[in-house]
């Protein structure tokens, strides 16, 4: 059998920035943001602590939501005349993604030396501050790539939950079911460790247990401490076993669909989860061990379950109550109503659901046409398992 790894990288540090401590040799710094974080001054939570120390600073605030190939070379080119030693990504996974971006392709096609990553979420989600992956969109082909490799692995991430309170409530849910998903699609990974396992159940828990207050109260900071903090252990446990075909489908029906990461991740998750458990096996001789752990993340989640069955069926319950109570679609056609133009593109988007880098790591082997199925349900709403 293949031996597992488990490794750690990032240096994570919590609370306030503090340039003297987080990065106390840097010469110049460019920055990776977007256009709202900086009209809005809250770009200054870095500028100021830049300007206080004396160390000159560019602000690239291009970042758009699905970044692509074209804005990480725009950032190349201006990298490649500013020549920092430092790069600081400040933002959502857009931000932080884009920034991994152009480090990528600058050390590659234009020869520069790596900087300093220091990632700085300012969404509680994707966990990118801690992980080797990168997400660019290819807006001509109309697919999502997931980039992977160690040197993407930000150096230094800064958690600090004060910056999220701003994050109104849509934002909030979308990023917050995105967390959910990384920790269980970790969890179930076919690659889970009891090192993973730690981290996922740890973040699920965290996740579902404060998800609905900072949705209700954003000023609420114990609940985004304990949702940033979740957001970057679900990073760490999927950065080290990968995720699974929620995140395959969710890259490519975001893209078609033009829908938030998050968004599409939780439109999909009560229909992989069913299919993942095989629940209509469940309860008989052929019970998965992915369903097992789903229903052990019912318990943590406080569900009373009397079998693993049922532990399945609250878990699905569970998150698509969450949808509910978020406003968010229970079903793609509520997102994306052009029927025909769904039906036109579900068998390729299955092809390439199935191809996406992450499903390579889900519980249940995919084959197109079984995904095919799992799309047209979540499309249609069709599951027996849910309460709609
Ligand atoms: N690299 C990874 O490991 C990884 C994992 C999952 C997802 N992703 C990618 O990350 C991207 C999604 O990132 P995201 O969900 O964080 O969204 P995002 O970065 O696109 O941000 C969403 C919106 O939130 C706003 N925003 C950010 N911080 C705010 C604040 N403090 N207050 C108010 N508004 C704020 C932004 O301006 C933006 O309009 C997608 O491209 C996805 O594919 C990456
Ligand atoms: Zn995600």
């Amino acid at each position: 059998m293949k031996m597992k790894t488990f490794q750690l990288g990032t240096e994570i540090f919590m609370g306030e920035l503090d340039i003297s401590s987080v990065c106390p040799d840097t010469k110049s710094v460019f920055i990776v943001t977007d256009k709202f974080l900086v009209e809005s001054g809250r770009i200054t939570y870095v500028t100021e602590k830049l300007e206080a120390a004396g160390i000159p600073y560019y602000v690239f605030s291009d970042v758009v939501p699905n970044p692509d190939i074209e804005l990480v070379m725009k950032g190349i080119s201006i990298i490649d005349e500013f020549k920092p030693d430092t790069v600081i990504s400040f933002g959502g996974g857009s931000a932080i993604d884009t920034a991994k971006g152009i480090m990528y392709f600058a050390v590659r096609t234009a020869g520069l030396p790596r900087c300093l990553s220091i990632a700085i979420p300012t969404t509680s989600g994707t966990g990118s501050e801690v992980t080797r992956f990168s997400i660019i969109s290819d807006h001509e082909k109309n697919i999502k790539y997931p980039l992977v490799d160690d040197s993407l692995l930000p150096d230094i991430a800064v958690l600090d939950a004060h910056l999220t309170v701003s994050v109104p409530p849509a934002i909030t849910a979308d990023t917050g079911m995105d967390v959910l998903t990384h920790a269980m699609e970790a969890y179930v990974s076919a690659n889970a460790t009891d090192f993973s396992d730690a981290l996922a159940e740890k973040a699920f828990k965290m996740a579902f247990d404060s998800l609905r207050r900072a949705y209700h109260q954003g000023d609420d900071l114990e609940a985004r401490e304990n949702m940033h903090h979740a957001s970057c252990l679900a990073g760490m446990a999927f950065d080290s076993v990968s995720l699974g075909v929620n995140h395959g489908m969710a890259h490519i029906l975001g893209i078609r669909a033009s829908l938030p990461h998050g968004r599409a991740n939780a439109v999909l998750l009560p229909y992989v989860i069913a299919y993942n458990a095989g629940i209509q096996d469940v309860g008989g001789e052929k019970e998965s061990g992915a369903a097992k752990k789903y229903a052990r993340l019912a318990k943590l989640a406080g569900y009373e379950s009397y079998s693993v069955r049922s532990g399945v069926v609250n878990l699905i319950h569970g998150m698509e109550k969450l949808c509910r109570e978020f406003k968010m679609p229970l079903q793609i056609k509520d997102a994306w109503e052009d029927q025909s133009a769904f039906e036109a593109s579900v068998s390729e988007m299955s092809r390439i659901a199935c191809e996406d880098r992450c499903t390579a790591t889900n519980p249940r082997k995919c084959l197109p046409e079984e995904i095919e199925t799992v799309f047209r349900e979540a499309y249609y709403g069709k599951s027996k398992y849910l309460k709609m």
